[in-house]
C-alpha cells in the first residue's frame, strides 16, 4: 500500500473505531525505525490528515484540525551547543528550560514554548508541566493560551512522558488545535493518548 493511503478512513466510523484504525495504521508506519524526528514527522502528518478524512466529525471544512504537532525538550534536538552559542550560555545546565517546535501540519508555529519557572505560560507548557493532557474547550478563555493562529478556537495538548527503570521524563507534547469551539471530547483524549504512548515506544530516545 502506498505511504499516504494510510491517512484513508473507512467511511461511518464512529470516534473509539476512528482511532483504532489510526494506532494501527501508525504502528505499521513506524514499524522500522526508531528515529524521533522521522517518526514524529509521520506521525503529525497521519494523524493530521486522518483527522481531515474523518466526516463528519472533523474534515477539512469549518470543524477542521488546523494544526497537529510536536514541541520537544531542547535538548533532545542535534545540536544544542549551537543553540548555547546563539544564547550566550555555555554550560549544559545553562540551557534555558524551553520545548522546541518539532515535526507537525499546519501553517507556520511559534518556534519555542518556555516551560521555566516563572517563564513557562500556555497550554502546551501546562500539558509538559503536569504530565497530564489539557483539553481546552474556548482558547480564549484559557489564561495564558499563546495564540499561534488566531483562527483557533479549542486546543488539545497530550504529553510526552517516558517511564523507564522506575523513573519518568517528559520529553514533550503532542497539541492539536481545532476551528471550533469544543472541537475535542474526551473519546480523543483517549485516542491521543494511545498514540502518544505508541510514538514514545517506537523512537530510540
Ligand atoms: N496554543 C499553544 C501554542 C502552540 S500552537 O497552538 C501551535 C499553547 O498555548 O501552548
Amino acid at each position: 500500500m502506498p505511504h499516504a493511503d494510510s491517512a484513508l478512513v473507512p467511511s461511518g466510523v464512529d470516534k473509539a473505531a476512528f482511532w483504532t484504525h489510526v494506532h494501527e495504521q501508525l504502528s505499521y508506519l513506524l514499524d522500522g525505525q526508531r528515529n524521533w524526528v522521522t517518526n514524529l514527522a509521520n506521525a503529525a502528518s497521519l494523524i493530521y490528515n486522518s483527522l481531515a478524512a474523518f466526516e463528519p466529525h472533523f474534515g477539512s471544512g469549518e470543524r477542521a484540525v488546523n494544526w497537529c504537532g510536536f514541541y520537544m525538550e531542547s535538548n533532545l534536538f542535534p545540536s544544542p551547543q549551537i543553540f548555547r552559542a546563539q544564547t550566550g550560555a555555555n554550560k549544559e545546565h545553562e540551557v534555558p528550560d524551553r520545548l522546541l517546535l518539532g515535526p507537525f501540519c499546519g501553517k507556520p508555529a511559534c518556534q519555542f514554548i518556555d516551560t521555566a519557572p516563572g517563564k513557562a505560560r500556555g497550554v502546551c507548557a501546562d500539558a509538559y508541566i503536569a504530565g497530564k493532557t489539557v483539553l481546552v474547550a474556548d482558547v480564549d478563555a484559557y489564561p495564558g493560551h499563546i495564540a499561534c493562529d488566531g483562527e483557533t478556537k479549542s486546543e488539545i495538548v497530550c504529553p510526552l512522558v517516558l517511564r523507564k527503570d522506575g523513573g519518568e521524563a517528559a520529553l514533550g507534547v503532542l497539541d492539536l488545535d481545532c476551528l471550533v469551539l469544543g472541537g475535542f471530547t474526551s473519546e480523543d483524549q483517549q485516542g491521543l493518548e494511545r498514540i502518544a504512548q505508541l510514538v514514545l515506544d517506537s523512537c530510540d530516545w
